[in-house]
């Protein structure tokens, strides 16, 4: 059984109830469900986990490529997406394929910094503004290592 590992990053934790104009009324339950839905379970288990604090996240990615066991990680790093050298390093240092997501299509957003991402030239590829089911694309292009674009 191979593993796919969501990490949220901050505030994430807030998801459904924070400014839902945005990010809308779907929680991480549903997100989860969603997702679990999308995937066949005999071949693959969801796992998640959630955390604002910068070192946390760090720690899990690099806990993801000790495993042997994650196939790829989906990752929604929040905030830190436009600021974390320190996250785009850790991403750079492990063989585990991540692909970025975010609930809102960061590029449509009014503040300049959202369009920056300096997780994204260390990622797969991104994926951004399809709310929740932008977690489930990500786990589709995940369980798709063959159709994935060479670097
Ligand atoms: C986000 C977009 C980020 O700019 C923001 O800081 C978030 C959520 C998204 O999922 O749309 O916390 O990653």
């Amino acid at each position: 059984m191979k593993k796919l590992l969501i990490i949220d990053g901050p505030n994430l934790n807030l998801l459904g109830k924070r400014q839902p104009h945005i990010y809308g009324t779907d929680n991480t339950q549903t997100m989860l469900h969603t997702v679990r839905q999308a995937v066949p379970a005999e071949q693959y288990s969801i796992d998640y986990f959630q955390s604002n604090h910068e070192g946390t996240i760090i720690d899990r990615i690099h806990a993801a490529a000790d495993d042997h066991e994650t196939a790829g990680i989906i990752l929604n790093a929040g905030a830190y997406t436009h600021t974390s050298l320190a996250i785009a390093d850790a991403i750079a240092a492990i063989d585990v394929p991540v692909v970025e997501v975010h609930i809102s299509n960061v590029h449509a957003r009014s503040e300049q910094i959202r369009h920056t991402s300096l997780i994204a030239p260390v990622c797969r590829g991104t994926i951004t503004g399809f709310g929740i089911d932008s977690y489930v694309l990500a786990a589709i292009a995940l369980m798709r290592p063959e159709k994935q674009a060479r670097r």
